[in-house]
């Protein structure tokens, strides 16, 4: 009789569940999942396990469809190419909706467009979120993906669930968290993020599809609501806008739980830096998306005796621990990381992490099974056939359109990254001695320079600008204001996240990482760097460690610490012209400092804390007196 029972089709309401036991899943889940089947109104309900089963299932199905094209050069790694239209975050579509708008974002001078998140209020939301989530997933089967962010059962890890019509989602969830059954016994009748995302593509289908890539990109929408710990995410598949355990649970609503219960999550790397002394410190370090965190977070140190091992390379979070330490863990399970530039000599450590079970969108397909992109010129013969991310042939060495999208990605296990740090799933996190802000300011900002103390490195976060990258919409080579690199991730008032990281020295004893501020991108008159970047950057990691250990090596300026001459590692470099990527222009800084305060004003008002404002004008001063 029982074995009748188990063949018999579960079904909740009229859909049926084609994979997976509803019954095994917690109560609150059940309800969740029940509600987006009426709401969305799938043709079957898809209970997720992560296993590898399930993933080539999966993969067959897209193969077959066209919507993954298999890279025999390597072992079960796929191309995706999506709709021309879906290649980047749609930050100006990004929302997050509280009952008090001021909760959400600071008091902006009237008349400015806020940039530091875009708040909806909730009823407002709800008209339009009707206008689209009903009936969705008409004809498309809906995919339940339990997921953990960090180490399952880790009391640092949080939990989420996420319901997706996009396959590929799935199988990106697949390498980016880790999902499991075992998720169901954790959570038990626990708390977990609530994760709605739908391509926006129901059956039968109103626009024309392209690539395979079911989208809808006029009616794109992702909104956030931290009191109810939930997202719906509709129109888009593309990693930021789809994958929504990363920045929309890591990020936004992470950043609110922290908030709540004082801890901190940033979109940061992480890494231990081991000298030749074997003494291993971690950083951490925040710069805008497209701006160096993967590499720096798996460099290749050029300087004999160094050893660099990854735990993370976009988001951490962090806690004081009882001892007052700041620790570090890295929520994510994968690397989801720029292809474009990335090759053998920028960064081997992440080619060696994508050699095998990865999947590749947007880049370009070589006539051998292997991927190409810009900056693997010298990694695949001149005269190989390619097919660009926009499906054109050509053969390689000839004129054309970049052949990859220049937010093309990467996605990949971090497990098979050959430095992954052995602790990097350490419940109990990493201790960070250094926290590192930067951007690409092709002007006026030196290499390296070390705040005068918490505070004034809070400020410096609060400063951060950089040129527009290809991860967001943004078009053209403009600086962006892009505070502590959270701008697009911001869950909450970012005058109160200010604050909040004020605030972290409150607590007696603990122990505050000092900050830094570095910069790789600046270029000279005709626009070519002055850093030789990459693997190099562990001859300023190294000034920053020795910093942290007391050493002797700065002077004070206006707008920090400074190195002393000579005191960075140059050996062996070759002609750096030293002077001009180490200069502070007066003029150049006085206008910045001004611009900056005129920023804060514009764009966190009221909400900016005095001190911030105080350390600008202290830091105006002292160019006026220089
Ligand atoms: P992320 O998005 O912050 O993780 O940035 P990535 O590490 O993926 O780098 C984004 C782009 O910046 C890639 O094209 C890299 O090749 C380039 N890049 C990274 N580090 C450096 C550096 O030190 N110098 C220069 N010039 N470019 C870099
Ligand atoms: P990254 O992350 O560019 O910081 O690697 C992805 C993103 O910000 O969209
Ligand atoms: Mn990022
Ligand atoms: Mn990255």
């Amino acid at each position: 009789v029982t074995e009748v029972h188990e063949i018999v089709l579960q079904k909740v309401g009229h859909v049926p569940v084609a994979k997976g036991d509803f019954m095994k899943m917690p109560k609150s889940v059940r309800i969740f999942v029940s509600h987006c089947i009426q709401l969305m109104k799938p043709r079957g309900v898809y209970i997720c396990d992560g296993s590898e089963a399930e993933a080539q299932e999966i993969i067959h199905k897209l193969e077959e469809r066209g919507t993954l094209t298999r890279l025999t050069k390597y072992k079960n790694s796929y191309l995706c190419r999506t709709d021309p239209e879906d290649v980047a975050r749609v930050e100006s579509k990004t929302f997050i909706c509280t009952p008090d708008k001021y909760e959400t974002v600071p008091h902006v001078r009237e008349g400015v467009a806020g940039i530091l998140g875009h708040w909806m209020g909730p009823d407002q939301m709800q008209v339009e979120l009707n206008d689209r989530f009903p009936g969705c997933m008409a004809g498309r089967m809906m995919y339940v993906i339990p997921f953990s962010m960090g180490p399952i059962g880790s009391p640092l890890s949080k939990i989420g669930v996420q319901v997706t019509d996009s396959n590929y989602v799935l199988l990106c969830m697949r390498l980016m968290t880790r999902i499991s059954p075992k998720v169901w016994e954790v959570l038990g009748d626990k708390e977990f993020v609530k994760c709605i995302h739908s391509v926006g593509c129901p059956r039968p289908v109103q626009r024309v599809v392209k690539n395979h890539w079911p989208c809808n990109p006029e009616n794109v929408l992702i909104a956030h609501f931290p009191h109810e710990r939930k997202i719906k995410s509709y129109g888009s598949g593309y990693g930021g806008n789809s994958l929504l355990g990363k920045k929309c649970f890591a990020l936004r609503i992470a950043s609110v739980i922290a908030r709540d219960e004082g801890w901190m999550a940033e979109h940061m790397l992480i890494s231990g830096i081991t000298p030749p002394n074997g003494e291993e410190m971690f950083i951490t370090a925040a710069f805008p998306s497209a701006c160096g965190k993967t590499n720096l977070a798996m460099t290749t140190p050029t300087l004999p005796g160094y050893k660099v091992q990854v735990v993370g390379d976009d988001i951490a979070w962090m806690r004081f621990n009882k001892k007052g330490e700041l620790r570090a863990i890295n929520p994510e399970a994968g690397f989801f990381g720029v292809a474009p530039g990335t090759n053998m000599q920028t960064n081997p450590n992440a080619m060696m992490s994508f050699q095998e079970n990865s999947i590749f969108t947007n880049v370009a397909e070589t006539a051998d099974g292997g991927y190409y992109w810009e900056g693997l010129e010298d990694e695949v013969p001149k005269g190989m056939a390619i097919k660009t991310w926009l499906n054109e042939t050509r053969a390689l060495g000839q004129p054309g359109p970049p052949a990859s999208h220049p937010n093309a990605r990467f996605t990949c296990p971090a497990s098979q990254c050959p430095i992954i740090h052995p602790r990097w799933e350490d419940p109990e996190g990493v201790p960070v001695s250094a926290i590192i802000f930067g951007g690409r300011r092709p002007k006026g900002v030196p290499l390296v320079f070390e705040a005068k103390s918490w505070e004034h490195g809070v400020m410096i976060g609060a400063c951060v600008k950089s040129e527009a990258t290809a991860a967001a919409e943004f078009k053209g080579k403009k600086i962006m204001h892009d505070p502590m690199a959270m701008r697009p991730f911001m869950g909450y008032n970012f005058g109160h996240y200010l604050q909040h990281w004020l605030d972290m020295p409150k607590v007696p004893g603990r122990k505050l990482p000092k900050i830094f501020h570095v910069n790789w991108f600046r270029t000279d008159e005709s626009g070519k760097f002055l850093w030789p970047g990459f693997g190099e950057n562990i001859r300023v990691i190294d000034w920053i460690l020795r910093r942290c250990k007391g050493e002797d090596i700065a002077v004070e300026s206006p707008i920090g610490f400074i190195p002393k001459p000579g005191s960075i590692n140059m050996e062996g470099l070759g002609k750096i012209n030293e002077k001009e990527l180490f200069s502070m222009p007066k003029h150049y800084w006085l206008d910045d400092t001004r611009e900056s305060r005129r920023f804060l004003e514009d764009q966190v008002g009221v909400d900016t804390p005095p001190i911030i404002f105080k350390l600008l004008e202290d830091q105006e001063a002292a160019f006026v007196a220089m």
